[in-house]
Protein backbone atom coordinates (compact mmCIF):
# COMPACT_ATOMS: atom_id res chain seq x y z
CA UNK A 1 0.00 0.00 0.00
CA UNK A 2 1.00 3.45 -0.68
CA UNK A 3 1.96 5.89 2.16
CA UNK A 4 -0.55 8.75 2.79
CA UNK A 5 1.81 11.57 1.60
CA UNK A 6 2.46 9.41 -1.72
CA UNK A 7 -1.56 8.49 -2.32
CA UNK A 8 -2.64 12.39 -1.58
CA UNK A 9 0.25 14.32 -3.03
CA UNK A 10 1.00 11.87 -6.51
CA UNK A 11 -2.52 11.34 -7.31
CA UNK A 12 -4.15 12.64 -10.48
CA UNK A 13 -7.03 11.78 -12.30
CA UNK A 14 -6.54 8.66 -14.42
CA UNK A 15 -8.59 7.82 -17.36
CA UNK A 16 -7.04 5.37 -19.01
CA UNK A 17 -7.51 1.54 -17.68
CA UNK A 18 -6.27 -1.90 -18.50
CA UNK A 19 -8.65 -4.58 -18.65
CA UNK A 20 -7.71 -6.29 -15.76
CA UNK A 21 -9.99 -7.28 -12.57
CA UNK A 22 -9.40 -5.22 -9.36
CA UNK A 23 -8.33 -7.70 -5.99
CA UNK A 24 -11.22 -8.17 -4.21
CA UNK A 25 -9.65 -6.96 -0.85
CA UNK A 26 -8.89 -3.61 -2.73
CA UNK A 27 -12.85 -3.23 -3.45
CA UNK A 28 -13.45 -4.44 0.19
CA UNK A 29 -11.21 -1.53 1.69
CA UNK A 30 -13.13 0.85 -0.84
CA UNK A 31 -16.35 -0.61 0.81
CA UNK A 32 -15.15 0.22 4.22
CA UNK A 33 -13.63 3.37 3.48
CA UNK A 34 -16.89 4.68 2.51
CA UNK A 35 -18.90 3.00 5.42
CA UNK A 36 -16.47 4.97 7.56
CA UNK A 37 -16.80 8.52 5.86
CA UNK A 38 -18.28 11.06 8.09
CA UNK A 39 -21.67 12.32 7.63
CA UNK A 40 -23.99 14.69 8.35
CA UNK A 41 -25.51 14.23 11.62
CA UNK A 42 -24.19 10.72 11.21
CA UNK A 43 -27.40 10.40 9.13
CA UNK A 44 -25.34 8.66 5.66
CA UNK A 45 -27.57 10.38 3.15
CA UNK A 46 -25.85 8.94 0.79
CA UNK A 47 -25.91 5.46 -1.20
CA UNK A 48 -22.88 4.19 -3.45
CA UNK A 49 -24.05 2.19 -6.79
CA UNK A 50 -21.05 -0.49 -7.70
CA UNK A 51 -21.32 -1.22 -11.27
CA UNK A 52 -19.62 -3.60 -13.03
CA UNK A 53 -21.73 -5.23 -15.64
CA UNK A 54 -19.94 -4.27 -18.46
CA UNK A 55 -23.16 -4.06 -20.55
CA UNK A 56 -25.02 -1.86 -17.88
CA UNK A 57 -21.25 0.03 -17.85
CA UNK A 58 -22.28 0.33 -21.73
CA UNK A 59 -25.37 1.34 -21.22
CA UNK A 60 -24.60 4.27 -19.07
CA UNK A 61 -21.95 5.29 -21.10
CA UNK A 62 -23.87 5.89 -23.88
CA UNK A 63 -26.30 7.81 -21.38
CA UNK A 64 -23.41 9.95 -19.88
CA UNK A 65 -20.79 9.91 -22.98
CA UNK A 66 -17.81 9.34 -21.01
CA UNK A 67 -15.65 6.81 -22.00
CA UNK A 68 -13.99 6.05 -18.42
CA UNK A 69 -17.38 4.90 -17.46
CA UNK A 70 -17.32 2.07 -19.76
CA UNK A 71 -13.18 0.78 -19.74
CA UNK A 72 -13.12 1.27 -16.04
CA UNK A 73 -13.34 -2.06 -14.02
CA UNK A 74 -15.87 -0.45 -11.10
CA UNK A 75 -17.94 2.58 -11.90
CA UNK A 76 -19.19 3.76 -8.34
CA UNK A 77 -22.11 6.03 -8.72
CA UNK A 78 -22.31 8.15 -5.27
CA UNK A 79 -26.33 9.55 -4.62
CA UNK A 80 -27.65 11.59 -2.42
CA UNK A 81 -29.76 9.46 -0.29
CA UNK A 82 -33.34 9.97 1.51
CA UNK A 83 -35.36 7.32 0.38
CA UNK A 84 -33.83 5.15 3.65
CA UNK A 85 -34.35 7.59 6.19
CA UNK A 86 -37.64 8.55 4.83
CA UNK A 87 -38.60 4.20 4.60
CA UNK A 88 -37.85 3.80 8.55
CA UNK A 89 -39.52 7.30 9.39
CA UNK A 90 -42.35 5.43 7.65
CA UNK A 91 -42.35 2.19 9.61
CA UNK A 92 -41.58 3.90 13.04
CA UNK A 93 -44.45 6.06 12.76
CA UNK A 94 -42.36 9.56 12.46
CA UNK A 95 -43.41 12.20 10.45
CA UNK A 96 -40.87 12.78 7.79
CA UNK A 97 -40.39 17.41 7.35
CA UNK A 98 -39.98 18.21 3.89
CA UNK A 99 -35.82 18.71 4.39
CA UNK A 100 -35.57 17.86 0.64
CA UNK A 101 -37.37 20.76 -0.44
CA UNK A 102 -34.57 22.75 1.50
CA UNK A 103 -31.70 24.32 -0.11
CA UNK A 104 -30.04 22.46 3.18
CA UNK A 105 -31.22 19.43 2.76
CA UNK A 106 -29.49 18.96 -1.14
CA UNK A 107 -26.14 20.25 0.30
CA UNK A 108 -26.38 17.42 2.90
CA UNK A 109 -26.93 14.70 0.73
CA UNK A 110 -24.11 16.19 -1.62
CA UNK A 111 -21.56 16.58 0.92
CA UNK A 112 -22.25 13.12 2.25
CA UNK A 113 -21.76 11.54 -0.91
CA UNK A 114 -19.35 13.58 -2.01
CA UNK A 115 -17.27 13.16 1.06
CA UNK A 116 -17.93 9.29 0.24
CA UNK A 117 -16.58 9.31 -3.06
CA UNK A 118 -13.27 11.08 -1.67
CA UNK A 119 -13.10 8.02 0.69
CA UNK A 120 -13.36 5.78 -1.68
CA UNK A 121 -10.62 7.28 -4.11
CA UNK A 122 -8.22 7.85 -1.31
CA UNK A 123 -8.39 4.05 -0.69
CA UNK A 124 -8.72 3.09 -4.00
CA UNK A 125 -5.58 5.30 -4.93
CA UNK A 126 -3.87 3.84 -2.24
CA UNK A 127 -3.70 0.19 -3.38
CA UNK A 128 -2.61 1.52 -6.52
CA UNK A 129 -5.29 1.99 -8.34
CA UNK A 130 -6.25 5.17 -11.12
CA UNK A 131 -9.59 6.68 -10.46
CA UNK A 132 -11.42 9.92 -11.93
CA UNK A 133 -14.36 11.53 -10.66
CA UNK A 134 -17.57 12.44 -13.39
CA UNK A 135 -19.53 14.90 -12.88
CA UNK A 136 -21.58 14.62 -16.01
CA UNK A 137 -22.79 11.00 -14.24
CA UNK A 138 -24.84 13.96 -12.31
CA UNK A 139 -25.63 16.59 -15.26
CA UNK A 140 -25.73 14.72 -18.28
CA UNK A 141 -29.15 12.99 -17.98
CA UNK A 142 -30.26 12.92 -14.35
CA UNK A 143 -33.60 11.07 -15.49
CA UNK A 144 -31.87 8.44 -17.48
CA UNK A 145 -29.40 7.49 -14.83
CA UNK A 146 -32.26 7.47 -12.55
CA UNK A 147 -34.18 5.13 -14.94
CA UNK A 148 -31.67 2.75 -15.72
CA UNK A 149 -30.35 2.24 -12.45
CA UNK A 150 -33.80 1.95 -10.86
CA UNK A 151 -33.19 5.45 -8.18
CA UNK A 152 -36.14 6.08 -5.92
CA UNK A 153 -37.33 9.25 -5.54
CA UNK A 154 -35.72 10.84 -2.88
CA UNK A 155 -32.72 9.86 -4.44
CA UNK A 156 -30.00 11.74 -7.20
CA UNK A 157 -26.62 10.77 -8.61
CA UNK A 158 -23.93 13.86 -7.05
CA UNK A 159 -20.86 12.23 -9.17
CA UNK A 160 -19.11 8.66 -10.29
CA UNK A 161 -16.05 7.51 -9.59
CA UNK A 162 -13.94 5.12 -12.53
CA UNK A 163 -11.61 2.49 -10.71
CA UNK A 164 -9.42 0.53 -12.39
CA UNK A 165 -5.89 -0.70 -12.86
CA UNK A 166 -3.81 2.37 -14.65
CA UNK A 167 -2.36 2.06 -17.89
CA UNK A 168 -1.39 5.64 -17.79
CA UNK A 169 0.86 8.28 -15.92
CA UNK A 170 0.05 11.64 -17.33
CA UNK A 171 1.79 14.60 -15.79
CA UNK A 172 0.04 16.36 -13.08
CA UNK A 173 -1.71 19.39 -13.54
CA UNK A 174 -0.66 22.81 -11.88
CA UNK A 175 -2.43 23.77 -8.78
CA UNK A 176 -3.03 27.11 -7.29
CA UNK A 177 -0.03 28.12 -4.87
CA UNK A 178 -0.58 27.51 -1.43
CA UNK A 179 -0.98 31.31 -1.29
CA UNK A 180 -4.31 31.49 -2.90
CA UNK A 181 -5.70 28.24 -1.73
CA UNK A 182 -5.00 28.64 1.99
CA UNK A 183 -5.78 31.93 3.85
CA UNK A 184 -5.11 32.50 7.65
CA UNK A 185 -7.38 33.21 10.12
CA UNK A 186 -9.16 35.52 7.69
CA UNK A 187 -10.25 35.69 3.62
CA UNK A 188 -7.09 37.56 2.22
CA UNK A 189 -7.61 41.15 1.85
CA UNK A 190 -4.70 41.95 -0.43
CA UNK A 191 -4.78 41.78 -3.71
CA UNK A 192 -4.27 38.62 -5.49
CA UNK A 193 -4.38 39.23 -9.10
CA UNK A 194 -0.86 38.90 -9.72
CA UNK A 195 -0.95 35.41 -8.21
CA UNK A 196 -4.09 34.32 -10.31
CA UNK A 197 -2.47 35.48 -13.39
CA UNK A 198 0.73 33.46 -12.79
CA UNK A 199 -0.92 30.55 -12.19
CA UNK A 200 -3.18 31.18 -15.67
CA UNK A 201 0.20 31.23 -17.52
CA UNK A 202 1.49 28.46 -15.30
CA UNK A 203 -1.22 26.09 -16.69
CA UNK A 204 -0.92 27.67 -20.23
CA UNK A 205 2.46 26.60 -20.18
CA UNK A 206 1.84 23.07 -18.92
CA UNK A 207 -0.82 22.64 -20.83
CA UNK A 208 1.41 23.04 -23.90
CA UNK A 209 4.33 21.34 -23.03
CA UNK A 210 2.46 18.64 -21.25
CA UNK A 211 3.43 14.53 -22.60
CA UNK A 212 1.02 13.54 -24.27
CA UNK A 213 -1.89 15.92 -25.88
CA UNK A 214 -1.05 19.49 -25.92
CA UNK A 215 -3.42 22.13 -26.06
CA UNK A 216 -3.04 25.84 -25.85
CA UNK A 217 -6.10 26.12 -22.88
CA UNK A 218 -5.41 28.50 -20.04
CA UNK A 219 -7.53 28.35 -16.94
CA UNK A 220 -9.44 30.93 -16.29
CA UNK A 221 -11.10 31.24 -19.77
CA UNK A 222 -11.47 27.33 -19.91
CA UNK A 223 -13.15 26.90 -16.65
CA UNK A 224 -15.26 29.72 -17.13
CA UNK A 225 -16.27 28.19 -20.58
CA UNK A 226 -17.17 24.99 -18.91
CA UNK A 227 -19.37 27.60 -16.65
CA UNK A 228 -21.07 28.52 -19.13
CA UNK A 229 -21.72 25.10 -20.13
CA UNK A 230 -22.83 24.59 -17.05
CA UNK A 231 -25.59 27.22 -17.44
CA UNK A 232 -27.90 24.72 -19.39
CA UNK A 233 -27.63 21.86 -17.06
CA UNK A 234 -31.19 22.94 -15.02
CA UNK A 235 -30.61 21.68 -11.93
CA UNK A 236 -33.47 23.28 -9.94
CA UNK A 237 -35.69 21.28 -12.10
CA UNK A 238 -33.80 17.86 -12.04
CA UNK A 239 -33.58 17.79 -8.90
CA UNK A 240 -37.46 18.77 -8.15
CA UNK A 241 -38.50 15.43 -10.58
CA UNK A 242 -36.09 13.59 -8.20
CA UNK A 243 -38.34 14.63 -4.97
CA UNK A 244 -36.20 17.66 -3.97
CA UNK A 245 -37.95 20.58 -5.00
CA UNK A 246 -36.34 23.27 -3.49
CA UNK A 247 -38.43 26.48 -1.47
CA UNK A 248 -35.86 27.43 0.77
C1 LIG B 1 -16.64 16.64 -8.95
C2 LIG B 1 -15.70 16.32 -10.08
C3 LIG B 1 -16.22 16.00 -11.32
C4 LIG B 1 -15.37 15.65 -12.37
N1 LIG B 1 -15.90 15.27 -13.57
C5 LIG B 1 -15.09 14.84 -14.55
C6 LIG B 1 -15.64 14.31 -15.76
O1 LIG B 1 -16.87 14.24 -15.94
N2 LIG B 1 -14.78 13.88 -16.71
C7 LIG B 1 -13.43 13.91 -16.53
O2 LIG B 1 -12.69 13.49 -17.42
N3 LIG B 1 -12.87 14.39 -15.40
C8 LIG B 1 -13.67 14.84 -14.39
N4 LIG B 1 -13.14 15.28 -13.21
C9 LIG B 1 -11.68 15.29 -13.03
C10 LIG B 1 -11.12 16.70 -13.10
O3 LIG B 1 -11.11 17.12 -14.44
C11 LIG B 1 -9.70 16.68 -12.51
O4 LIG B 1 -9.78 16.35 -11.14
C12 LIG B 1 -9.03 18.04 -12.67
O5 LIG B 1 -8.81 18.34 -14.02
C13 LIG B 1 -7.69 18.08 -11.95
O6 LIG B 1 -6.84 17.10 -12.46
P1 LIG B 1 -6.20 16.00 -11.51
O7 LIG B 1 -7.33 15.20 -10.90
O8 LIG B 1 -5.35 15.14 -12.40
O9 LIG B 1 -5.42 16.71 -10.46
C14 LIG B 1 -13.96 15.66 -12.17
C15 LIG B 1 -13.46 15.99 -10.89
C16 LIG B 1 -14.31 16.30 -9.87
C17 LIG B 1 -13.73 16.61 -8.51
Amino acid sequence: MKSVKDTLLQRRSIRRYEREDINPEYMELIYEAIRNTPTSYNGQQFTVIDIDDQKLKEKLYEIVGAKQIKTCNHFLLFCADYNKITLIADEKGIEMPSFTNTMDGVIVGVVDATLAMMSALVAAESCGLGTCCIGYARTASPEGIAKALNLPQGVFAVCGLAIGVPRELPDMKPKQPESLLIHHNCYREDDMTAELVEYDANVRHFNATRSGEKTDNDWAAHIIGYYREAMGYDMLHALARRGFDVVS
